[in-house]
């Protein structure tokens, strides 16, 4: 991997500079293979652990019992991230890796785009 340049697209006799690295981060690409994987086993599919379901975007939104597990653009008051960080969740299997919470963040604090 090396580093990555920016892109400059030639448009008529003007050109724009275009940072690869402002990827934007989509919970149907993204998030949603990975709270597949680690999560809905106890929240969605076998139990719905604290009435909270991860299976859809709407779902994570309404959240459980303690309210909307995340909050659009606010890591910080996101539970759902706060859980995972501070390793309460999941609270058995594998932990997410570092790279996996990162995303998560960046994709709460981009505004959680479907
Ligand atoms: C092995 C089962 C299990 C797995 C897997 C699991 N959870 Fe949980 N989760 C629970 C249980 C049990 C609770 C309730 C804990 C309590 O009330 O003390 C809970 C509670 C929560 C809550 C609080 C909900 C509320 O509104 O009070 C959040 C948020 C949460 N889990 C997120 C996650 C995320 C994100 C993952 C995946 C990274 C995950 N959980 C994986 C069992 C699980």
């Amino acid at each position: 991997m090396g580093i990555s340049h920016t892109r400059c697209v030639h448009n008529n006799s003007q050109f724009k500079v275009q940072p690869l690295f402002t990827k934007s981060i989509k919970y149907s690409t993204t998030i949603k293979p990975i709270l597949d994987k680690h999560c809905i086993e106890c929240h969605g599919l076998e139990a719905t652990e604290s009435g909270l379901d991860l299976r859809t975007l709407k779902s994570i939104l309404n959240g459980g019992e303690s309210g909307p597990s995340i909050i659009k653009n606010k890591p910080n008051e996101s539970l759902l991230l706060e859980l995972i960080e501070d390793q309460i969740m999941p609270p058995e299997g594998a932990s997410l890796r570092k790279k996996q919470i990162k995303r998560l963040r960046s994709w709460i604090s981009s505004g959680a785009s479907a």
